[in-house]
């Protein structure tokens, strides 16, 4: 090979490297003077990245066409609103809203907490506006406390029991 052929061959080669980091450079755009969210940031990228986008945390795992999507794409968080930060709690633990495709409690504990602030923080800032549903930047992001508070809706402990009691006592008073 002649010299100057050499020469544009490296050229480029280095070209073609410089664009190829260029790529894989998208940083994770949450910054660290709010240490938590920062975490929670680091965290969706390092676990849920394989399945959501998010671009926050720099992560594109949502299936990008129709036609190519896999079983275990999950849904698009720039797009999709996940607030109050309840809702990505209980999609954490469960393991999405079936359970059915997404592993339950990727993330545990405080972990859990900094990667649901997070994504109820950043969700939806490319959410379509739809009149007549409220926009996502004014949803209320909500607390952990209200998450963690027990819930008024299942049944638990003593009160069950007597929900149960009482279909019981009410199926017995049928003819
Ligand atoms: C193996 C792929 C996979 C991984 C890893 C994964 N998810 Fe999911 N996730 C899914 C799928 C698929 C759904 C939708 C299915 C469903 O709701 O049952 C989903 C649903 C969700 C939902 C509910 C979204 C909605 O509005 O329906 C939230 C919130 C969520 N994931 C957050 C996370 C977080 C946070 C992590 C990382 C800790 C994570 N996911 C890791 C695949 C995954």
């Amino acid at each position: 090979m002649s010299r100057p052929a050499k020469v544009l061959l490296l050229g480029a080669l280095f070209a073609a490297a410089a664009l190829a980091t260029a790529c894989g450079t998208q940083r994770i755009s949450v910054p660290t003077s709010d240490p938590a969210l920062h975490e929670g940031a680091v965290l969706f990228n390092q676990r849920c990245s394989g399945c959501h986008t998010l671009s926050y945390a720099a992560t594109h795992g949502s299936a990008q066409n129709v036609r190519t999507a896999q079983f275990n794409n999950g849904p698009n968080f720039d797009i999709r609103c996940e607030r109050p930060v309840a809702r990505v709690l209980y999609a954490i633990q469960n393991g999405g809203f079936s359970g059915v495709v997404m592993p339950q409690n990727v993330v545990v504990g405080q972990q859990a907490i900094d990667v649901a602030e997070f994504v109820a923080r950043y969700s939806g800032t490319k959410a379509p506006k739809i009149p007549g549903v409220v926009q996502c930047s004014q949803t209320p992001v909500g607390t952990v406390a209200e998450a963690l508070a027990p819930s008024t809706t299942t049944p638990t402990g003593p009160s069950s029991q007597s929900l149960i009691g009482r279909s019981r006592a009410k199926k017995k008073s049928k003819p």
